[in-house]
């Protein structure tokens, strides 16, 4: 068994590999070897068994940004499976991710069981929920809403780096990934929430599905805020597509919507799993850990 990074040389079988896990050929970035993160592959007899990626990430905890080792892309070759090779693959990424100073390493499991043995615990989800597009109607607007532009996107990055360092878990979108143009990028419009003195207090990231009627709905990426009002004048905006949406989804963890938008119901439950790589260095707070991205 040879365990690896992979290079531009294993494309052709990591493709294979991964399309029948993930049901798709592409791979992030159209790459193998990625400017920001390492794929790494278990090799039996030569031939690519086993994959995963390491992305380096940091997380807000207590306050602090912590270094976090992001694993995505976990796939063993159908033929494979049921071997354990996940184990020594995982190990060999824990391995790299300590000596890159990384203190916890996260992942979003596709079925519980799968990373318990190797320490992993839930600690969170990222949800995609649904509520009828009606019951936003009872939020008021407060605050002056804007769509946000090229110019805003510094205003996006300070009301997401107010909300997640006030939260345990949030990525701090410092990796690469989360550049300039990710912000604003794939979103039908991106709303701002603006205080009297014109800066953001919230926004909500949304796109449009196509059409109207019965299966049209508002998908929110993205809604983070710093003020209930704010939030609330944004939920009212989004209760407005009712004519022609009659749902409206948003991406979120925790209970922070669920406990308000009684009326919605889960379309996608993602959970989130986390190993201390460094007890010395960190201790899993007691209390829920928020996400807004899957990667
Ligand atoms: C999930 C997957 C990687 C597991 O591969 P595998 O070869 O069965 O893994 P291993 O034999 O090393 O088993 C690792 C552990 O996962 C558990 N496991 C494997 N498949 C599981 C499943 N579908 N549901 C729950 N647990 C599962 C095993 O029982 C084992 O648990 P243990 O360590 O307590 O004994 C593989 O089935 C796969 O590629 N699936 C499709 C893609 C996917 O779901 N990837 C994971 C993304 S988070």
């Amino acid at each position: 068994m040879q365990i690896r990074r992979l290079t531009e040389d294993d494309r052709d079988a990591l493709v294979a590999v991964r399309l029948p896990a993930f049901g798709s050929s592409r791979l992030g970035g159209d790459r193998v070897e990625h400017p920001s993160y390492d794929r790494w592959g278990l090799f039996r007899d030569g031939v690519l068994a086993a994959c995963a990626a390491r992305k380096p990430y940091a997380s807000w905890f207590g306050g602090q940004q912590v270094p976090t080792c992001g694993i995505a892309g976990v796939a063993v070759a159908p033929e494979m499976r049921g071997r354990g090779l996940l184990r020594p693959l995982l190990e060999r990424i824990h391995e790299e991710a300590r000596a890159q100073g990384e203190v916890v390493a996260t992942l979003f499991a596709s079925a519980p069981g799968i990373y318990g043995s190797l320490g992993y615990r839930t600690v969170g989800a990222l949800d995609t929920i649904e509520v009828p597009a009606t019951s936003l109607h009872r939020f008021l607007r407060r605050h002056e809403l804007r769509r946000a532009t090229a110019d805003d996107i510094g205003e996006l990055k300070r009301v997401y780096a107010d909300w997640a360092r006030r939260h345990d878990g949030p990525l701090t979108r410092e990796a690469p990934e989360f550049d300039d143009a990710a912000w604003l990028h794939d979103a039908t419009g991106v709303t701002l929430a603006l205080g009297e003195d014109g800066t953001a207090l919230a926004y909500a990231s949304w796109v449009r599905s196509p059409g109207y009627g019965r299966d049209a709905y508002v998908d929110v990426e993205d809604l983070v805020w710093n003020d209930d009002a704010a939030r609330d004048s944004l939920l009212w905006m989004l209760g407005t597509f009712s004519s022609v949406t009659p749902a409206v989804r948003f991406d979120t963890s925790g209970t922070e919507l669920t406990s308000m938008l009684t009326e919605h119901h889960v379309r996608e439950h993602r959970p989130y799993d986390l190993l201390v790589l460094d007890p010395g260095a960190f201790r899993p707070p007691a209390g829920p850990v928020l996400i807004r991205d899957y990667f």
